[in-house]
Formats: structure tokens, sequence, C-alpha cells
């Protein structure tokens, strides 16, 4: 995480760079680094395109995107020194000889913008090309770290389309690399709420010793979007709900929430307590899958203003497509601390509400000692860590009504960060970018997570590929999802908690 170091002298490499990724996300966060001096001294951007275009083509193409996409006033000067440094290098992996002279114009680079050779190649592509541009980095020796240069590679997300496609990625980049190169980046670990859960469990005395199986009822994740698929069906319906949210944003929401304290904060302590939590998720069979989740997909409704067209009317989304753009499912963990809490997870698309949040329900006081007056049942306690539409943390708890009677109502007292804190808007990828120059892979998820990930999903994603049409649940756009969902916990005697 951000400490303030200058980062080493570096170039930033940017495979896609053409793309939306490049110009929506990444450029703004190096704009936003560069203007709270956090940038390198030396520094230099190269951006690689399949087909050529001239630097001052590609540096025109990014300054419409930084204009268009900036999270704070864009200060013209500032953005012109920044990508005064952007040279374009056309590269296709498909013509390894262009590889060749990749490498050659980046070491003449190197020398002239005296960079040291500390490289950092950033994969904004498709996934299909992540291992190819890989291989050939490699096979030109451009991954080798030597004479105290280092090489890092950052690889975005999705990793790997299932458990196999997972581990077939990671053993291609580890044979390529060492792992302490490889940055898995997933951007949801770039906000503050979710950095905020380590600190809010182990630098407060007062949240650990309940943090377990004898206080926690039971925790909901929940990752709703309002929006639909858009113009994004060709990829979405090759993924689904499932595939493009929980091994990667919930597991990584699940894994903060539930791991032990670890010894360190350093990047092993931390990244192996979160792996083995994941690893400790039950694995069902295809059976239990099933009756411990629902699926759904949306059709055609009306959002406020915004009219959500059928999901299998979408463009590019083949007619009666099966896909799930909803996934709700109950996971258990095996261990001492959690046995016997549910763990209950949610996303989908087209919903009533943009919402992102941890919800600890804690257990219901253990003595009912207001036998004898108008109450029957008292609410339980909620913790609720959300980074969307705020970032903020808030607690319920049950208080007296004011009057002569005893009458208790759940009460909220609440926590936003823009209340307390005076940050610029970000867009979550400063901190691991930065991170990445500083060589701190704290908030990057290592092989092993990333393949618990997709271990604990794919009971779920066999037992929904092989029911096809079966078992799936339509929902209208604009409500909270299938009714069914709400029977996932109902079977248990529990209920979502409510969004507003
Ligand atoms: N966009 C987002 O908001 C977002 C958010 C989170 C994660 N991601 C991930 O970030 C990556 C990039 O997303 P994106 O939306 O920017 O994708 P994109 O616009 O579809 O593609 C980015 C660029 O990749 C290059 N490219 C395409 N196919 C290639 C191939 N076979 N070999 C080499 N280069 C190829 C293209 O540039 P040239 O034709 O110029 O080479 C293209 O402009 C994806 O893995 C995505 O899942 C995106």
């Amino acid at each position: 995480m951000a400490n303030g170091q200058k980062p080493d002298p570096c170039s930033f490499i940017i495979f896609g760079v053409t793309g939306d990724l490049a110009h929506r996300l990444v450029i703004p966060a190096l704009y936003n680094l560069a203007a709270t001096n956090l940038l390198p001294e030396k520094f230099c951007i190269v951006g690689v395109a399949r087909k050529g275009m001239s630097s001052t083509e590609l540096t025109d193409s990014l300054m419409k995107g930084l204009r268009q996409f900036a999270t704070r006033k864009v200060d013209e000067a500032l953005a012109k020194r920044l990508l005064e440094c952007v040279t374009c290098i056309e590269a296709d992996p498909k013509d390894p000889s262009s590889f060749d002279h990749l490498k050659a114009q980046l070491e003449r680079l190197e020398v002239a913008r005296t960079t040291g050779g500390n490289r950092l190649f950033y994969l904004a592509t498709p996934p299909g090309a992540f291992a190819p541009i890989a291989r050939e980095l490699g096979r030109v020796g451009l991954l080798k770290e030597q004479d105290g240069a280092w090489r890092r590679l950052v690889v975005e997300k999705p990793f790997g389309t299932d458990l196999a496609s997972a581990k077939a990625l990671n053993s291609e980049l580890q044979k390529l690399m060492d792992e302490h190169q490889i940055y898995r980046i997933d951007h949801y670990l770039g906000k503050e709420t979710v950095q905020n859960i380590l600190v809010l469990r182990f630098a407060n005395g007062m949240f650990e010793p309940i943090w377990n199986r004898n206080h926690i009822d039971h925790i909901q994740i929940t990752v709703d979007e309002k929006l639909g698929v858009g113009h994004r069906g060709s990829f979405y319906d090759s993924t689904g709900a499932l595939r493009d949210m929980v091994p990667n944003h919930l597991f990584q929401l699940l894994s903060l929430v539930a791991m032990e304290p670890p010894i360190r904060f350093d990047a092993h302590s931390v990244r192996s307590e979160k792996a083995d939590v994941l690893a400790a998720i039950q694995t069902q069979s295809e059976q239990e899958a099933l009756h411990n989740s629902v699926r759904g997909q949306y059709r055609g409704g009306r959002i406020g203003d915004t009219e959500i067209e059928d999901y299998r009317k979408t463009e590019d989304v083949k007619a009666g497509s099966t896909t799930e753009t909803y996934a709700a499912l109950k996971l258990t963990i095996d261990n001492w601390r959690w046995a016997g809490v549910p763990f209950y997870l949610r996303t989908g698309k087209a919903l009533g509400i943009k919402r992102t949040e941890i919800a600890i329900k804690f257990k219901q006081a253990p003595f009912a000692m207001f036998r004898d007056t108008p109450i029957d049942r008292l609410s339980q306690n909620y913790l609720v860590i959300s980074t969307e539409p705020t970032e903020g943390i808030e607690l319920q708890f049950n208080t007296k009504v004011p009057g002569p009677s005893i009458n208790i109502d759940g009460v909220e007292m609440k926590f936003r960060y823009k209340d307390y804190f005076k940050a610029e808007p970000a867009t979550g990828y400063e901190t691991l970018i930065y991170d990445c120059m500083i060589g701190d892979n704290i908030l990057f998820q290592r092989a092993d997570s990333v393949e618990a990930g997709w271990q604990a999903v794919q009971p779920f994603l066999n037992a929904w590929h092989n029911a096809g049409a079966k078992g799936l649940k339509i929902y209208d756009a604009g409500t909270e999802g299938p009714e069914e969902a709400d029977e996932l916990l109902a079977h248990d005697g529990r209920s979502w908690r409510k969004l507003t």
C-alpha cells in the first residue's frame, strides 16, 4: 500500500494501449499519481499497439481520454508533461519478429530516458492475449531480472475462465518468470474501504474478539449493479455473473473479512492468510451447489429513466442464451473460526440499486429480558462495510424509542469516508499501479489464491452448465433479482439485508 516513497525510475509499457481500460482508467490513474508527485523522476510510457500509429497520434488519443475520464480537474501543463513521455511501438504476438524490434527500441529508449532498465509491463488486452504476449516477452529476454533492474508483469482480470485454465495460465507465466514478478490485478483492492477492512479488523481492539462463530450469525456480500450488459454482449454471454464477479471481486472481499490475522503486514503474510481462507471454502458436490445457489437472467424493464432491454435481445447475446446475469451462493468455510457460519454472496446486473457491501450480522442478544414489554423480537445487529454508492462503515444497533413505555428500534451509526477525509476522487488504480512500481504486491493475487477461488466456484459452474435452462430464473430489470434468492436465505430462517 502507498507509503509516499518515490518509485524507482522505470518504463511503463502498456499492451492494448488503444483500448478502453488504458484510456479510461490506466492513464487517468497515472495522471493522478503525477498530480500527487508519486511518479518516478525518470519515467517513460510505451504504448504497444498491433497496428502502428505515430507517437503523436497516440498521445492525442490518450489526452482526449484523459479529458473525458479524469477524476480530478485536468491541469493541461501537467497532462502535457506526462504524455510527452509517451512512445508508440508496434508489436503483435502473432508476429514474433515484432517483439525483437520492440526489445531493440525499448532498450534504446531506456538509455535515452535513463530509466535504469526497470520495466513494468501492463497487459491491458483481452485475456486471450495474456499468455501469447508474456511468451514473446520471455522469448526475447525482456522479463529476465538482471544487473539490479526489476521486470514486472501486470495481468488484468479475468485470470482464467475456470480452474483448469487458471492453472494453465499460472503454470505458463511461472515458466517465464518468478512469482514475485507477477502482479494479478483486481481493481477492487485499490478502493480505500476494501483496504480499510484490514485496518478495521486488526487496528482496533474491539472487533476481533467478536469476529467469529460465537458472535457472528452470518455474513452477506453483495455487489449489485444497475447497468445491464450494454455493448459487452459478446464478452458477457460467454462469461456470466459468476465468472465475471465471484472468484475475483467477491472473493477478495470474502478473504479480507474472513482471513486470520497475519503475523506481519507484509505481502507474504497477508497473501498467505488470504489464500488459506479461500482454500478452506468447502468444496461442494454439484448437487449441493445446485441446492445452495440461485442463478437468474434479466428481462427488460425500467430503471429510473433508463429503459433496459431483455438480456436475450442484447447485441451479440445468443438467442435463447442461458448465461446468468445474477448469481446468489451460500458458502461455508471449514475452519475453527467460521464453522457453522454461512457466507451468502449475491451479484447481478440490471438491478434496482447499485450497491457493494459486506454486511456482518451478529447473533441476537442471548437473553430476552424484555419479556413483559411490547417487544417480542429484538432485531440483530449489523456491521456494514460499503464501497458503493459511498465508501463507509455503519453499525446498526437497538435503541429505546423515546416515550414512557419500552419500545425498541434499530438505528444506524454511520461513518462516511468523504465526511472525514478530503480525498480527491480516484480511479481505484492509482494505489495498485504505484504499488507495482515500488514492488509491493500485498494487494495483488497470488497464484494459490486464484486457484483456490476457482476451486470453490467450479462445482457451481459445472452444475449450472449441466442444468442448462433448467433452474435459470428470470427477473425483471429494476428489481432485487429473482425471488428464489430470498428463499435461499429463508430456508435458513434468514433474509437479505434490505438495500437502500
Ligand atoms: N475496460 C474496463 O473497464 C476494464 C475493467 C477491468 C478489467 N478490464 C480488463 O482489462 C483488459 C482490457 O480491457 P479493455 O476493455 O481495454 O479491452 P479492449 O478495449 O477490448 O482491448 C484493449 C486492446 O487490446 C488490444 N488487443 C486486442 N486483441 C489483442 C490480441 N489478440 N493481441 C494483442 N492485443 C490485442 C487492442 O489494441 P490493438 O488492436 O491496438 O493492439 C485493444 O484496443 C481486459 O482483460 C479486461 O477484462 C477492463
